[in-house]
Order: structure tokens, then sequence, then C-alpha cells
């Protein structure tokens, strides 16, 4: 069976490539490469040994996304990974955002309707419940007001497929990630941000690596154990099985609604001081950091309430904190020796 990946070069993209691989998908990957490398597919075909079709497209524009469905026939299910994501840049450009990620979303659903192609897997964001008042947070905790134009994006894009799939045979997963990071363990594909991370993993390898002089933390006066935010890290891996069972329960017919929404992350909770130790601690780097104002539009902690996505669809992260930091140091010292 083939599976599209829209955003298949990016970050989550590239690896839930390699698992759709593993669990014996062929794979064609649709990506403008606007944040991304086509060098990707490459390491892709080294990890398993099979290379996914590849098409350039902004599927944005509607009539460059029609040509990747006429391209590629015989298509299962899609997987929508291709966004723009940083919340920053949206708060700065917000129609870009709404035009870009809302476009790529109604032309691949319009297509897929087209196309007969049943099965939509959707790349969502726990950023969807903003500050939460009860923690851990679960799929029936309600989605706030969202602080970021990209935020909303992701809540739109929730709406939009509700009343899609409740109009049309297409079936939805909504997965709302938590923090990924970290990179397959060999070190062949990982987070490649463009410019200066916004993120704090990539942050701190970038810092480690010498490349940035030092990681600012953002505040150490908020209410937490240690003064530092919390959030749910979890192994870009794990979260790449995720979709793989998501596509594999429709396909197999055992989605309980039209659209199912389930939190993907760890159910633990770190705060940015138990990252830098767990750092230091996974990879034997010293890191260079020092406390710096709060950053605006943080939340103060989340983390996941795992036991839907446990039960219902049968996933659970298995990776350790270490393995997730020690897996990113690993990817950063494989970029620096193939600049
Ligand atoms: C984590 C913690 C920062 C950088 C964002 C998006 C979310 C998702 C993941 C796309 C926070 C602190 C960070 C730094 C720091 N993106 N930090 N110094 O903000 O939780 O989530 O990325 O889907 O939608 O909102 O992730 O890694 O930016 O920050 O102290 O240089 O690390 O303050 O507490 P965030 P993050």
């Amino acid at each position: 069976m083939k599976i599209l990946i829209t955003g298949g070069c990016g970050f989550i993209g590239s690896h839930t490539c390699v698992e759709l691989q593993n669990a014996g998908f062929d794979v064609v990957i649709a990506d403008n490469l606007s944040n991304s490398t086509d060098k990707v597919i490459d390491r892709i075909e080294k990890i398993t040994g099979k290379r996914p079709e590849f098409i350039k497209a902004d599927l944005s524009d509607a009539l460059e996304c029609n040509k990747v469905f006429d391209t590629f026939g015989g298509i299962t299910g899609i997987i929508n990974f291709a966004a723009s994501k940083a919340v920053g840049e949206s708060m700065e450009k917000p129609i870009m955002y709404y035009k870009n990620n809302l476009g790529i979303l109604l032309n691949v659903l319009e297509n897929m309707q087209k196309h007969g192609i049943k099965y939509f897997v959707q790349s969502s964001s726990c950023t969807v419940y903003g500050e939460p008042d009860k923690l851990p947070i679960k799929e029936s905790s309600p989605v706030k007001d969202a602080t970021s134009p990209y935020g909303h994006t992701k809540q739109i894009a929730e709406q939009m497929l509700g009343f899609i799939t409740s109009s049309s045979d297409i079936r939805a997963v909504a997965l709302r990630y938590f923090n990924p990071i970290g990179a397959h363990p060999t070190a062949l594909i990982g987070e490649l941000p463009n410019g200066v991370p916004n993120n704090l993993l990539p942050f701190i390898t970038q810092t480690a690596a010498g490349i940035r002089k030092e990681l600012k933390v953002f505040g150490n006066d908020y209410p937490t154990a240690d003064g530092t935010c919390i959030r749910d890290y979890i192994h870009v891996v794990d979260l790449a099985k995720a979709h793989v069972v998501a596509m594999n329960r429709m396909i197999e017919n055992k989605n309980k609604k039209a659209l199912e929404f389930f939190n993907i992350g760890t159910g633990h909770g770190y705060s940015v001081l138990e990252i830098i130790n767990s750092f230091e601690r996974s990879t034997g780097e010293k890191l260079n950091w020092s406390f710096a104002p709060r950053r605006a539009g943080d939340i103060i902690q989340i983390w996941a309430d795992t036991e839907f996505a446990e039960k219902e669809l049968g996933w659970k992260a298995l990776e350790d904190i270490d393995s997730m930091t020690s897996s990113a140091w690993k990817w950063q010292q494989m970029l620096g020796e193939n600049k």
C-alpha cells in the first residue's frame, strides 16, 4: 500500500517515512523544500534500503497539488505534515500562516475526495490546549483560544476535519504532538532548523557544537520545582511510529469515529534544567548556559495523559529522555562532519 507524506523531507515527516517503510508501506513524499533538503531522500534510502518516490511541490498552490495526485496513483492514505510551524514567525506573518497551512489542508482534502482516498492523519499539536488548568492533559481537556496564528491554524484544521469527515467518506486521526526531540539512531536524519533555532534541543546541540555561544534559559521564576518551564518531550522515532499505528487503525477499520484525536506524548514532564542535565549526563558534554528573561508566549507547564493513546490506539512511547538528548547530539556531530 502507498502512503503520501506531505512535508515528508522535514524532521517528523522523514522519520515517519522510515517507519512506514519499515512497516511495509510504499511512500511518496511531496515537499516544497522550504524548510528541508531533498538530501533527506538519499538518507532515508540508506536507512531502509528503499527509496521513497519524491515530488517537489508547493501544495498550497491548487494546480501544483492537483499535479501531485494526478502523477501518483494508488494512494491509500495521506499523512499531512506540510505547514509553517514557527510560533514567533506566525505572530509577524499571520496571513501567510493561514494561507499556507489551511490552503495546503484544503487542497489535499479536495484531491482526496476527487481521487477516492479515504485515510488522513493530521499533524496537530498540544498547542491547541494553551495553558492547561489541569495536568496531565487529556484529549477531552478544553481547547482554549489560540495564542498564536500557528496554534490557531492547528485548531482550525481540527475543526475543518470535523465537518469534512462527517460529510464524506474521509476518515481522519489528528495526532496532538507534545515536544518532539532527538534523531534517528543512525544519525542520518534529524532536526535541521533553518537559521537560529527557536526550539530548545537544537539550540542546546548547536551550543555544545560551538555554533552558538551560549544557551539562554528563558525564565527561572516560574511556579515549578526549579523555576523553569516544563514540557513533555518525546523521541521523534516514538512519534513517527504513532503515525503508522494511526494509519493502520483506519485501514483496518478499527477507528470508532470519523475523526479521532490522540495525545502523543510520554506522560512525563521535564523542566529546561532537567533537559540540560540529561544532555550533559548522556553526552558527557558540558553546556554553556545562563538564565535570561522569560520568552513571551511560553506556557508554564504541560504534559500528556497517555492513557487513551495506550488503551485505544495501542501505542506507547518507549524511549527515555537520555536516549532523546544523546541521539540529538549524535545527529549534531554527524552534521558537523558532513558540512
Ligand atoms: C521548550 C522550552 C522555552 C529555547 C514549540 C511550539 C510547539 C511545537 C514545539 C511545532 C520552553 C525553553 C527554548 C531556548 C529556552 N512546535 N527554551 N531557551 O515552545 O514548548 O513548543 O515547539 O509543532 O507547537 O510551540 O518548544 O523547544 O521552543 O521550548 O529556555 O533557546 O525550552 O522557554 O520552556 P515549545 P521550545
